[in-house]
């Protein structure tokens, strides 16, 4: 698997394991290590060449496990080391590749290092390994800024010291349980080069950067107010006018600082030791699309998740306003451009293709939100989406479940919710449960084959039964099939290579290109256009005769 030198990342479909959520070999209700291994097969069948695991380390599981208590060590939920071997071996010998999550943001207040810190003295070695600072105020009593944490409340958590007085404060952008490390401090570099050692030692693939935006942290802390309105990282929001201008917004102290750059040149030169082309990739919520490309100049990491495509909504001048702003800022740099439409963070798109501006704005959904979206409207979106999305040239990340067209889960039972958005916010935000619902693979079976008992962390809904993957399995239109052929599609025309060679003469609702040997054309608007010559080699939904409807694409023979 390693050692070919072929920088297959570049026109690679990676599909988003969620491990809590994709199934469970031992029926505890929660998805594990065994599990993926049994259903690669599956996976080899879609067409996918890797698969990105979301965070299975040593974890209190506060925030889903991006609160990591062992970077070096597998959460007894998810299985042992020995495990994680089994399963990337049986990846490797099915041709998929492997990469794993990296948090290196912050890590869980469970973590030795944290520990120690609270036990140390202000001003020690062990405090310097996080952001600990004196509060203002009289007696301190004050945070030191006013930043807030993407989950919501204030980032700042006032510690009591060992002697029992109130002491100084950590930073957390996200949770209270997920201090800030200081990237400032050479000690904290130096631990995480031997993590991605550990990992690479044992042959992963790759990493995902998890918040690869917000390491560094502006001298001083400054004061900041960000918008009303974020995206649910702290990122861009989603409304019907995401940031693709060429005008960057006011930068947080705490996302995008340069120091970051640094950093990510010394990764690269840790991962070039290792054969075999493994690859970073960076979670950076930032506005517009030059900025992202800063992270993958040709000494950093190799892609960054295109969010900006992710926001853009199901309409045409925008989507191929967003296609030419991403494919002209990373090749820019040399890179390719990669393409996403959903994951752990937001709304499923199946579902948020069909929402109003109203609910984009990173909050999540659920039975309280106004104007829910239509199912039937939001599949058939979705579908003709990802046909569009596998056309392009570059690399395209799925998140599981999306091959079988499942919906956002809107009316989760708040006891069942465990996002610490929600409880952040007092219920103001559902946050991200709703994506979360472990995925359905046999109808009749307990838990719909998610495991081998009836258990499931998050309930899955009545209707999940005919989404299942053996429900799709071999059927004709359905969502599977539309995604496997497509994937079979995009390998044999070389679509991952191919360029945007725009279409001239169709309606503006339309997006009409060619890309090697293919025509594809997508069209969000409600009126049926008619389709040009050349035999169909796929289409989002069934057609009659020569007329391409509303909420459909097509890729035709050029
Ligand atoms: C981004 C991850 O995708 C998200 O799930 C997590 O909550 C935050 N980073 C914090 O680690």
């Amino acid at each position: 698997m390693t050692g070919t030198g072929t920088e297959w990342w570049r026109t690679a479909v990676i599909y988003q394991i969620y491990p809590r959520s994709f199934a469970d070999a031992n029926g505890d209700g929660m998805g594990d290590l065994a599990g993926i291994q049994s259903r690669l097969p599956q996976l080899r069948d879609l067409g996918v060449d890797a698969v990105w695991l979301s965070p299975f380390y040593t974890s209190p599981q506060r925030d889903a496990g991006y609160d990591v208590a062992d970077y070096c060590d597998v959460d007894p939920l998810f299985g042992d080391l020995d495990d994680f071997d089994a399963m990337q071996q049986a990846a490797h010998d099915l041709g998929i590749r492997v990469i794993i999550d990296i948090v290196p943001n912050h890590s869980s207040s469970d973590h030795v290092w944290f520990q120690e810190a609270l036990r140390a003295a202000p001003g020690s070695d062990a405090r310097a390994r996080y952001m600990f600072r004196d509060g203002l105020g009289a007696t301190g009593e004050l945070p030191p800024n006013n930043w807030e944490s993407v989950f919501g409340g204030r980032a700042w958590t006032r510690i009591t010291e060992a002697d029992g007085t109130p002491g100084q404060w950590y930073l957390h952008l996200f949770d209270s349980t997920q201090p800030d490390l200081d990237w400032e401090n050479p000690w904290v570099r130096e631990q995480f080069r031997s993590v991605l050692r550990f990992w690479l030692d044992r042959g992963v693939d790759g990493f995902r950067v998890d918040v690869a935006h917000g390491m560094i942290k502006a001298a001083g802390l400054p004061d900041y107010t960000p918008p009303a309105e974020g995206g649910s990282m702290g990122g861009g929001s989603a409304t019907l006018e995401p940031n693709i201008s060429a005008e960057p917004p006011v930068t947080p102290p705490y996302w995008a600082q340069d120091g970051v750059h640094e950093i990510y040149r010394d990764w690269h030169a840790v991962l070039a030791e290792y054969p075999g082309d493994r690859v970073l990739a960076a979670e950076a919520w930032v506005d517009p699309l030059t900025e992202v490309a800063k992270w993958v100049r040709p000494d950093e990491m190799h892609q960054a998740f295109n969010f900006a495509y992710l926001e853009t909504p199901w309409n045409a001048p925008m989507l191929r306003r967003v296609i030419d702003d991403s494919l002209a800022a990373f090749s820019g740099v040399g890179a390719p451009s990669t393409w996403v439409l959903s994951n752990h963070d937001v709304v499923r798109h199946a579902s948020r293709l069909a929402l109003g501006a109203e609910n984009l704005q990173g909050h999540g959904i659920g039975p309280n939100t106004p104007g829910l979206p239509d199912t039937v409207v939001g599949l058939r979106r979705a579908r003709a989406a990802s046909s569009l999305m596998l056309s392009l040239p570059g690399s395209s990340y799925l998140y599981q479940g999306e091959e079988l067209g499942l919906p956002e889960v809107i009316d989760l039972p708040d006891s069942a919710r465990e996002d610490p958005t929600w409880f952040r916010t007092k219920g103001e935000r559902y946050g991200r449960d709703g994506c979360r619902v472990p995925i359905p693979w046999e109808a009749a079976a307990p838990s719909y084959g998610f495991g081998t008992s009836s258990k499931s962390w998050l309930p899955q809904p009545a209707e999940w039964a005919g989404l299942a993957r053996d429900q799709q399995a071999g059927v004709e239109g359905s969502t599977l099939e539309l995604y496997t052929l497509a994937l079979r599609l995009r390998r044999e025309f070389a679509l991952g290579v191919g360029s945007v060679d725009w279409l001239p003469g169709f309606p503006p609702e339309v997006v009409a290109f060619r890309s090697g040997g293919v025509t594809v054309i997508a069209n969000t608007g409600d009126a049926s256009v008619t389709l040009p010559v050349g035999d169909v080699l796929l289409s989002s939904e069934t057609l009659t005769g020569r007329t391409l409807p509303g909420d459909t694409t097509v890729w035709l023979r050029s």
